[in-house]
């Protein structure tokens, strides 16, 4: 041991310095997402504290933040045997099971009025636990078999969300936490997305990285990961702390620099905890990691120990395990799919397997490079997700399993729907079918779909199978056709009864009159999506206007860049397009002056976040709302946000916005603004 007399007082000094802003920097950033200074400014500290240890190495200490970049190779992880054994969770799927489970927990308690419990996220990941001796994270080890399991201190000293050393001077002498570690989906696909790059092999999936980043013997390669974890409770504890909750030792842990999830509610009762269940399902694919369920713990720790623990699952928590959004299936072909811009797409057709809570037959494959990418043969047994509402992806291919028969696959030479040269330019990805929607069927009935979509004309009971009909009968060529349609007409077709031929005729009827940015977005030019065409409705006004616009008059549009203005105007130059456009007003589309072409939008240079539900209206009519009063509306909430619209079950983004006292309103005062602007939610009763 150096007695450290040779070093500098200052270096000494500045080093500890430095070492405690980086922490409460990492703090900020890994722990509570929340950073104070930028990126760069950190590299600076840190480079600064790097150098003062290169220059006097007695300075460094075990648990100085450089310490993190990883020690040396291991030869293999030592087993670690677990004081406390690391439980598993009794699992159910049905709200009746849920019933069941806290009727036994009430009976076995004796108490007749229902339970507070805690609702947390059910994390997809690695379960680790982390000793901490006198504040020193001392060891971290995998949960194993639950009583035995791995040292993986080495590994886990390398992730910044775990603190190395705890210095508030409540912290037991004793204090093992437990939690899940596991990767951002950003941070999975932005590591992926580098490793393909270098010609390295992909992660399958965030679970599968986490877990094969803890089992490197190498922590320098642990270190490259992007692994973060959240705790969730407490093992063994040695000295004076007696948290009476779940919730209170979490804000314990929390209050010590832990990572906690924010998303965790204590709730009441069967009532409270299905409440919960829902509504973070509905969020589930917007939280930014994989969840496989909820876990609903009593909250209560004395009536914890009085249920006690049934040989290896406690009897106070169970798992509510949702639909598992990843499945293995067989890929029995691969066939070519005509989107309305002519582009031609690759759909892998598989065994029927059910996946994210629906039986899934096909996937996209995005375009002949992805196939390369996975290297994907018909036959071939592949890895498929399934998340919220995005289409299902084929994420891996499982090469073992290949048969010797499987398929190599090739994009044809003719467009399956008209048979025209299939071209892909130069330097682009996609392919695409070389005739137009007049020649190509496919395209006129993928851009009639469009046409009639909820965010385009929103044409009430005119379904893909229909507009499949009409196109093959001939009887619509272009959208103007559909208002064309008699009720006879309709009432001849397959599948049509004089009912429905009525209501379809109807609704035609309702939808003649929309918005100038819904029929921008419904003509489907390419790139112009529902944002672009507001964009455009509220920039030129009128269609006349639009339609004559240059390419540089184009591009004065806020966020159109020379690719989208050059699509718009391509497309407006075409005489058959126009005439098509034109056919449209012709047959009595129409729509009000969009406000703004009087004068400034009253929302304009505002930006709006909506979070929660709300009742009178769906997200996509209030934002749609918001945009015809001229407000951008975001899906996070920043120092640039100008107000929040919050329902219930708002999270996070409403935490934040309270934090960073940006104004909030309630339904009902979102409603009284909308009124005020004319965009007011009407007394329509056609709901269903
Ligand atoms: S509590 C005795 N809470 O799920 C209770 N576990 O089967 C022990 N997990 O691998 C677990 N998120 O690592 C608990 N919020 C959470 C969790 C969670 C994920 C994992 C845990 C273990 C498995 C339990």
């Amino acid at each position: 041991m150096s007695s450290g007399g040779d070093i500098p007082k200052k270096a000494r000094e500045r080093a500890a310095e430095l070492r405690e802003q980086i922490r409460y920097h990492n703090h900020r950033y890994y722990v509570l997402d929340d950073p104070v200074i930028a990126d760069a400014e950190y590299d600076r500290l840190f480079d600064e504290l790097v150098a003062l240890e290169a220059d006097h190495p007695d300075l460094v200490t075990d648990d100085s933040p450089t310490q993190r970049i990883g020690g040396e190779p291991l030869t293999a992880f030592d087993s670690v045997r677990h004081q406390v054994p690391m439980l598993s969770l009794a699992k159910c799927t049905t709200v009746e099971e849920l019933e069941d489970w806290l009727k036994r927990c009430r009976n076995r308690l004796e108490r007749d009025e229902p339970l507070a419990l805690t609702c947390e996220p059910k994390i997809d990941g690695v379960a680790v636990t982390l000793l901490y001796q006198d504040g020193r994270l001392t060891l971290a080890a995998t949960r194993g078999d639950g009583e035995t399991g791995e040292d993986i201190t080495a590994n886990v000293r390398t992730l910044k969300a775990v603190p190395l050393s705890l210095d508030a001077d409540d912290v037991p002498a004793l204090l093992e936490v437990r939690g899940e570690i596991y990767m951002a989906q950003a941070d999975f696909q932005a590591f992926n997305a580098a490793a393909l790059e270098a010609g390295e092999k992909p992660l399958v999936n965030p679970r599968n990285g986490a877990a094969g980043s803890l089992r490197q013997l190498d922590p320098k390669v642990t270190a490259r990961r992007p692994l973060t974890l959240f705790c969730y409770g407490v093992g063994r504890i040695d000295g004076d702390w007696s948290p009476a909750t779940q919730k209170a030792v979490l804000d314990g842990l929390a209050g010590w620099g832990f990572r906690v999830n924010p998303e965790v509610e204590v709730v009441t009762g069967a009532e409270g905890a299905e409440a919960y269940i829902d509504a973070l399902l509905e969020r589930r694919s917007r939280l930014g990691y994989d969840i496989d369920g909820v876990v609903i713990k009593v909250d209560d720790l004395s009536l914890q120990r009085r249920l006690g623990t049934l040989s290896r699952t406690p009897r106070w928590a169970l798992a509510f395990k949702y639909p598992a959004e990843e499945a293995t299936t067989r890929v029995l072909a691969v066939d070519f799919q005509v989107g309305r811009t002519g582009a031609v797409t690759p759909v892998a057709r598989l065994e029927p397997v059910f996946v994210g809570g629906v039986t899934v037959s096909n996937a996209t494959l995005h375009n002949m490079d992805e196939i390369a990418r996975l290297d994907l043969h018909v036959g071939d047994t592949v890895m498929i997700r399934r998340a919220g509402d995005v289409i299902p992806q084929v994420m891996a291919v499982i090469t073992a399993k290949r048969p010797k028969d499987a398929e190599p696959v090739s994009l044809p030479d003719g467009c399956p729907s008209c048979g025209s040269p299939i071209v892909r330019p130069e330097g682009e990805v996609v392919a695409r079918c070389s005739a137009g929607p007049r020649t190509c069927p496919a395209q006129r009935k993928e851009g009639l779909k469009h046409f009639a979509s909820r965010l385009a004309l929103d044409i009430d009971g005119l379904g893909d199978k229909l507009v499949e009909q009409l196109v093959e009968a001939d009887l619509v060529r272009e959208p103007a056709d559909l208002f064309r349609l008699g009720a006879d007409t309709l009432a001849g077709l397959e599948r049509m009864g004089e009912k429905s031929a009525a209501n379809l005729v109807a609704a035609l009827e309702r939808s003649r009159e929309t918005t100038l940015a819904r029929l921008i977005y419904a003509l489907g030019i390419r790139e112009v999506g529902t944002a672009t065409a507001q964009n455009l409705a509220s920039h030129f006004g009128s269609l006349e206007a639009l339609m004559a616009a240059d390419q540089a008059a184009l591009e004065a549009v806020p966020d159109v860049g020379p690719v989208v203005a050059g699509h718009v105007h391509a497309y407006f130059r075409d005489d058959e397009r126009r005439a098509a456009v034109e056919d449209l007003v012709e047959v009595g589309v129409h729509w009000p002056a969009p406000p703004g072409a009087g004068g400034p939008a009253p929302l304009a240079g505002e930006t709006w976040v909506l979070t929660g539900s709300l009742e009178s209206l769906s997200r996509d009519e209030a934002k749609e709302r918001l945009q015809a009063l001229g407000a951008k509306v975001t899906g996070s909430v920043s120092g640039k946000t100008d107000c929040v619209v919050a329902g219930p079950g708002a999270g996070s983004k409403l935490d934040k916005a309270r934090k960073l006292d940006v104004p909030v309103l309630d339904e009902a005062e979102f409603l009284e603004i909308l009124n005020r602007h004319g965009q007011g939610v009407g007394g329509s009763d056609d709901a269903g």
